[in-house]
């Protein structure tokens, strides 16, 4: 990922992206059993400063509100030819646009979630009274805070986005996934869904300063270590903030508030997850609303009926599920001309993509589709296959699967596509798809 900061103050970054994970993150990655072998580092930063684009003789970058009232209001000028250059570099690569205000809305978990699969953030950080409204109006931000209280700059609340969001970035915390339990983590929730707060943990001494360790923790019994685990979860949510049980609490901030211009509806509060056992009426009455051929909706269902979505997400819209995404297993049969067959290379389709009609146009399934295609990675899955419009998987890394020796049995041509998701070398062969998949094709 690349991070581009906009800063009046570029001097207060050095310590904080330069140091422990942070500074790791945006290192070379050496493969310890192969010298040779090093990649590319997870992420970049890279800062600019407004003050360098000021056409002011005297070098400023703010002036005093029209209208009157305290302070000074950054100008447009400056920090827009500035966000521009930092964009020319590396044209190619997308940024996502992101105002540090506390007029934002809130950074959580989930967002930071979504921002952590997109390949690039532009993070402007104010100063004083704000920007220019028309500087905002032009560049269409998305606008976050990291809370309801004022600081004197959007610095620091950048910092606290990035380190949020780069821990996240497949292989920067040591142990893959290790991030899942964390308190407002996917892994935290609940048989409902709720994030809760993460349980105590202890380390040795077993007994220090008169305090014991809870003798469950000792017992080797792994189930009841997960279920007492669970339990203090609980507790400490219920204690210290019941609101995240509360049912009617609202989803968290997604990426689709960030281009009000794009959707169709006043704006769109979006949250991604795993989808749960309680969601299935939901997706079954978003299926029979997405999808006009009764085939995908059908397909999709006996993919769910047969438990063969090893990975599964929803995206959710003012509490309703509007969005239904699923991995289903493949098998490759190798070619019987030479091709071969490598164990490691485990790979899932992509069933049909359901959004619902209304919540259309606002990003949504992509985003569930980048997420997706992370949750892959994380699970050391090898490739995605797809059936799908080239012009809409295209961008998302699927490419045509033909060329790199996939068959399909059903279909030929542009439209069946792969998305590489580690170094494995390729396996070339047909494709078998899961059952229902499958009987649909008969
Ligand atoms: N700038 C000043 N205060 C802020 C906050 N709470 N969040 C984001 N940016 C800010």
């Amino acid at each position: 990922m690349r991070i581009d900061v906009v800063t009046l103050f570029p001097g207060m970054f050095g310590s904080v992206l330069g140091s422990s994970i942070l500074e790791r993150a945006a290192k070379p990655v050496a493969n310890p059993a192969d010298p040779g072998d090093v990649r590319a580092p997870v992420a970049s930063y890279h800062l600019h400063d407004p003050r360098a684009f000021t056409t002011d003789k005297h070098g400023k970058v703010d002036q005093s509100p029209y209208g009157g009232g305290p302070g000074m209001v950054l100008q447009c000028q400056p920090v827009f030819d500035c966000v521009a250059a930092a964009e020319a570099q590396q044209p190619e690569l997308k940024a996502t646009r992101i105002v540090l205000t506390p007029k934002g809305v809130p950074l959580t978990q989930p967002l930071a979630e979504e921002l952590a699969v997109q390949p690039r953030l532009l993070l402007i950080a104010g100063h004083y009274e704000g920007f220019d409204q028309r500087l905002l109006d032009e560049l269409e931000p998305m606008e976050v805070s990291i809370g309801d209280y004022v600081l004197t700059g959007g610095e620091l609340p950048a910092m606290v986005l990035i380190d949020s969001v780069v821990r996240l970035l497949p292989g920067v915390l040591g142990k893959a996934g290790s991030h899942h339990a964390d308190s407002f983590s996917p892994g935290s929730a609940n048989d409902a869904g709720q994030r809760l707060l993460d349980h105590p943990h202890y380390t040795r001494p077993p007994a220090w300063r008169g305090r014991g360790v809870p003798p469950v923790l000792m017992s080797g019994d792994h189930a009841k270590i997960a279920a007492w685990r669970k339990q203090q979860a609980l507790e400490l949510t219920q204690a210290r903030r019941p609101d995240l049980l509360s049912p009617a609490k609202k989803a968290p901030a997604s990426l689709d508030q960030a281009s009000p211009a794009d959707s169709a509806g006043p704006l769109a509060v979006v949250a991604l997850r795993d989808a749960m056992p309680a969601d299935a009426d939901a997706i079954d009455a978003l299926l029979r609303a997405a999808f006009p051929s009764d085939a995908e909706a059908k397909l999709v269902r006996a993919l769910r009926d047969a438990g063969d979505l090893p990975i599964e997400l929803v995206a959710e819209l003012d509490g309703r599920v509007v969005g239904h995404l699923g991995f289903s297993p493949v098998t490759i049969d190798p070619q019987a001309d030479g091709g071969f067959s490598n164990p490691r290379f485990r790979a899932l389709a992509l069933a049909p993509l359901a959004v619902h009609p209304e919540a259309q146009r606002r990003g949504i399934g992509k985003a569930l589709t980048r997420l997706g295609l992370r949750s892959c990675g994380d699970a050391n899955l090898a490739a995605v296959f797809v059936l799908g419009d080239p012009a809409y998987y295209g961008p998302l890394g699927f490419e045509p699967a033909d060329p790199h020796g996939f068959t399909n049995p059903f279909h030929q041509g542009d439209a069946f596509r792969v998305r590489f998701l580690n170094d494995t070398e390729p396996t070339r062969g047909t494709i078998g798809y899961a059952p229902a998949f499958a009987a649909l094709e008969d």
